[in-house]
């Protein structure tokens, strides 16, 4: 099993990221807008990524409030330029976290890589104020798999066989593939209050912006998977240039969104 400051996609780029926010952001922010995150509120965004619901934070809270963005790679976060936003290098596993310091702690598609998930959830409930708010978002496979209508059978065999094995080799490095179904109950056993869960996932075609990030985030999987000796080099190959191929759609996977409110002590 990975230890948590072995990131599996390694160094991020905002290439890769922007795939992610561009499907993702607005859920987020409709969210985001149901908690009520407002001007002055103190907020905690962690393995913040590519920044841009960071950027949305900082514009939210405006002078009155104050935002720390953290990541254990900071590089795409520098960047922003905002008074009210501390960019912390910071591994939400190993390093330490202020205690009721936040209204809200926001962090997506970071815990199911995490080994350690129940115990960061701790970890950033003690950093919640008392009524603060936390907003956790993930993956879930249950939607994911090749559209099967229209995606010519062949397509449908390779992805399948090899998905199948890009999930073994992923599962053996700690990642969980089933995290967004389980993080309602996961905010009822910490003793959250008003809780919410949202799902949501999309047919991605083959060749379209949606689905360079899946084709860059299963191409720099390849040397594990084929290093486990799960597929070989060019049936790898020909599942990542699946992504390129219009005939080809899949569902996504479904991103989940659970949010609630600590109890006051
Ligand atoms: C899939 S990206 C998601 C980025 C961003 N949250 C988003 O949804 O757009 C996962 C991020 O978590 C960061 N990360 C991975 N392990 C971490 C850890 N142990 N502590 C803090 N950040 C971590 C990665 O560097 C990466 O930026």
């Amino acid at each position: 099993m990975s230890q948590s400051n072995q990131y599996i996609l390694g160094k991020e780029t905002k290439k890769r990221l922007s795939g992610l926010e561009n499907s993702l952001d607005t859920a987020t922010i409709t969210y985001l807008s149901k908690i009520g995150v407002a001007e002055g509120w103190t907020c905690l965004e962690v393995g913040a990524g590519g920044g841009s619901i960071t950027e949305w934070l900082c514009q939210c809270v405006g002078p009155t409030g104050h935002v720390v963005a953290t990541d254990i790679g900071t590089h795409l976060l520098e960047v922003l330029d905002y008074e009210n936003l501390e960019v912390r290098q910071h591994n939400i596993v190993a390093d330490d976290l202020e205690v009721e310091k936040f209204d809200l702690v926001h962090i997506r598609y970071v815990l199911g890589h995490l080994p350690e998930r129940e115990l960061v959830l701790e970890k950033l409930t003690k950093a919640l104020k008392p009524n603060g708010w936390i907003l956790v978002e993930d993956g879930d496979n249950m939607t994911h798999q090749a559209e099967q209508k229209v995606s010519p059978p062949h397509t449908v065999e390779l992805y399948t066989k090899v998905f199948g094995a890009l999930k073994q080799a992923m599962e053996a490095s700690g990642l969980a593939f089933n995290l967004g179904g389980n993080l309602y109950g996961h905010l009822v056993n910490l003793g959250y209050k008003n809780i919410n869960t949202m799902g949501a996932f999309e047919l991605v075609r083959g060749g379209t912006k949606a689905s360079e990030f899946y084709k860059m985030s299963t191409g720099k999987l390849k040397d594990l998977v084929v290093g486990m000796k799960l597929s070989t080099s060019e049936e790898y190959d020909s599942f990542v240039a699946l992504f390129d191929n219009p005939d080809f759609a899949l569902w996504s996977y479904a991103t989940m969104s659970a949010w609630g409110q600590k109890p006051e002590n």
